[in-house]
């Protein structure tokens, strides 16, 4: 039986395409289900193109009130019976409680070379600090902000004339081969970091 992986997103879901596309074949994991925060986020179409059941919980209507909010992406989750989930661009902090639930089954990905630069705008912390290399890194999801056991790192030189936006651009695409690579790892049991390129 394949594994079940629900893909978490909040905006244009390039991560989850990548992912999605990755499992096919012989994969031994298949997607159930893309949930957004956000339900204009554009990777919902992308996952309906490819055929890939969808839908949002709109984390407004909750304010402050995290727990609420996870506790209805824990109900939808549910009724999807994933085995793993894979946080692509998903912008929410989640409570400690949800994140317990799914200890060692939520994966994410983040763009830069834990642990450095947690939390946002990597791209340009990493020039304004005079990095010669930044990157992207697929951990294991724990209660703190991009914490959690690296299962792989991917490396992009910086260049001299980069900006944020083009070293982003370059980081996504090393994002895109990256993150199936690890999961396809990880669904077959293998924990040990993997380095690209
Ligand atoms: C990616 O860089 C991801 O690492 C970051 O947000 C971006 C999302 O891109 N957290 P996409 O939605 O997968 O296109």
């Amino acid at each position: 039986m394949s594994t079940r992986v629900a893909i978490l997103i909040s905006g244009g879901g390039s991560n989850m395409v990548a992912l999605a596309r990755s499992m096919t074949g012989d994969h031994p994991a298949r997607p159930v289900l893309v949930l957004s925060n956000r339900p204009d986020a554009g990777g919902l179409d992308k996952a309906r193109a490819l055929d890939i059941p969808t839908d949002f919980v709109d984390h407004r209507p909750f304010g402050q009130d995290r727990a609420s909010f996870d506790d209805a992406l824990q109900a939808r989750l549910a009724e999807a019976a994933p085995d793993l989930i894979c946080c692509a661009g998903f912008m929410r902090i989640l409570t400690a409680g949800f994140v317990e639930t799914w200890t060692g089954r939520m994966l994410n990905i983040h763009p830069s070379l834990l642990p450095k630069y947690r939390g946002l705008n990597t791209h340009a912390r990493a020039l304004a600090a005079g990095d010669a290399e930044h990157g992207c890194t697929v951990h294991l999801v724990t209660p703190e902000l991009d914490d959690g056991p690296i299962l792989g790192q991917a490396r992009v030189p910086v260049q001299d004339r980069d900006t944020a936006e083009t070293l982003a651009a370059r980081v996504l695409e090393m994002e895109h081969r990256l993150y199936p690579a690890v999961l396809r790892r990880f669904v077959d049991g293998e924990t040990a970091p993997l380095c690209l390129p």
